[in-house]
């Protein structure tokens, strides 16, 4: 029988979250950025992955390099925001140089303060840095292999290219979430409930015409409604699609990829004929979540950009979804996205309540078998 693994502290105790913070979210691929932030020689960004802050330069060869973007002198940030930071690394705070390669170049005042001092082993710390589909991954731990996690998804790959210029990049839309991270994730590789709780805005596929694949950690999902064709989007979705004319995103007309990415353990990537959406998860404390999402979409379908503020939940003050905001009943918005959140919202309430239990899970790859798949995954780690 398909089983939950995980205790319901996991969901709700930041003693767990802490842990995952060093034992799983330091020790796997988080998206940092992507291919179009570098140009040149110096082009940096920075990201913080689970308290680690991390840089990421291209080199004067043109590789990508990451490091943790600490000084080695006394560890302040070298590194703000993104930009060019030209041939070297400089600390604001007191000076010390790095190269682009890491390693510390001078120091100021050196012969009078470090008379002793070795700059050999005082390179910036090394951090792990990958490149999938114009994202760009990074990883706290230097020794963790991308290629393992990543080559998995070999014939898995949706067609859109992001870094191609006929594609422009929707505005971030940031959705807070009161839910733990893994009660997102989960709703997200649930294939029961999308007949139900999206009856009318996804419609399903039923669990028998459901399926998810694993390629390693990573999990793809896609619909076999039509002749068992895999394909990215629901029936109805298609059916309901094609009363507007939406324009299509070269190369991404034709089923045979993945309509949900689960790329572990924090992005989510949803292509569709006539998008994609990258999402992180961000972790805020055991009970928050921030899911920041970017949709591209082909230029000639302009308009895209106006809809954060027809988002339900949209606060202008902050710039966020979120919940408290909602103006009508989630299922009345016709927005599948609110629904989930409504969903997990609920589920993270119901997790603190004292006769809280989990039954048995549906099984199939369409229904609930990549809860436990996913709660493998992260047993593992901790
Ligand atoms: S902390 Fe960076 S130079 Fe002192
Ligand atoms: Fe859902």
């Amino acid at each position: 029988m398909t089983k939950q693994i995980l205790p319901k502290e996991a969901y709700t105790s930041q003693e767990w979250l802490l842990q995952e913070r060093k034992d799983l979210f330091s020790k796997t691929w988080s998206m940092a950025g992507l291919t179009s932030d570098f140009s040149e020689t110096g082009d940096f960004i920075t990201a913080t992955i689970a308290d680690n802050p991390i840089a990421i330069v291209q080199d004067s060869e043109g590789n990508l390099r990451a490091f943790h973007n600490l000084c080695r002198h006394r560890g302040t940030e070298l590194l703000e925001g993104k930009g060019n930071a030209g041939k070297t690394l400089v600390c604001p705070y007191h000076r010390w140089t790095y190269g682009l390669d890491g390693a510390l170049r001078g120091l100021p005042n050196k012969s009078e303060c470090f008379p002793d001092l070795d700059r050999k082993g005082l390179s910036l710390m090394d951090a792990g840095v990958g490149i999938w589909k114009g994202i760009v991954f990074a990883n706290p731990n230097p020794s963790q292999s991308f290629d393992e996690w990543i080559s998995p998804m070999a014939g898995a790959e949706f067609p859109h290219d992001i870094t191609d210029p006929s594609l422009i990049a929707g505005e971030e839309f940031v959705y807070k979430m009161k839910c733990n991270w893994k009660v997102f994730f989960e709703n997200a590789i649930d294939g029961y409930h999308l007949a139900y709780l999206h009856e009318n805005t996804l419609g399903g596929p039923l669990p028998a015409l459901n399926e998810w694949q694993q390629h390693g950690q990573n999990l793809v999902w896609y619909s076999t409604e039509r002749d068992g064709i895999r394909n990215r989007i629901p029936k109805f979705v298609q059916e309901q699609a094609s009363k507007h004319s939406m324009a299509t995103i070269k190369g991404a007309e034709n089923p045979g990829y993945g309509g949900v990415y689960m790329m572990f353990p924090t992005t989510l990537i949803t292509p569709s004929p006539w998008s994609l959406t990258i999402s992180r998860m961000e972790p805020v404390d055991a009970e928050t979540t921030l899911l920041r999402a970017q949709t591209w979409v082909t230029k000639s379908w302009f308009n895209y950009q106006d809809r954060l503020k027809d988002v339900p939940g949209y606060n202008p003050d902050t710039g966020m979804i979120e919940s408290d905001c909602w103006t009508q009943h989630p299922l009345e918005t016709g927005d599948f996205q609110t629904e989930d959140i409504w969903v997990c919202e609920k589920m993270q309430r119901s997790l603190t309540a004292p006769n809280y239990s989990v039954g048995p899970l549906a099984q199939g790859s369409g229904a609930e078998d990549m809860l436990p798949v996913f709660q493998e995954t992260i047993r593992r780690y901790l």
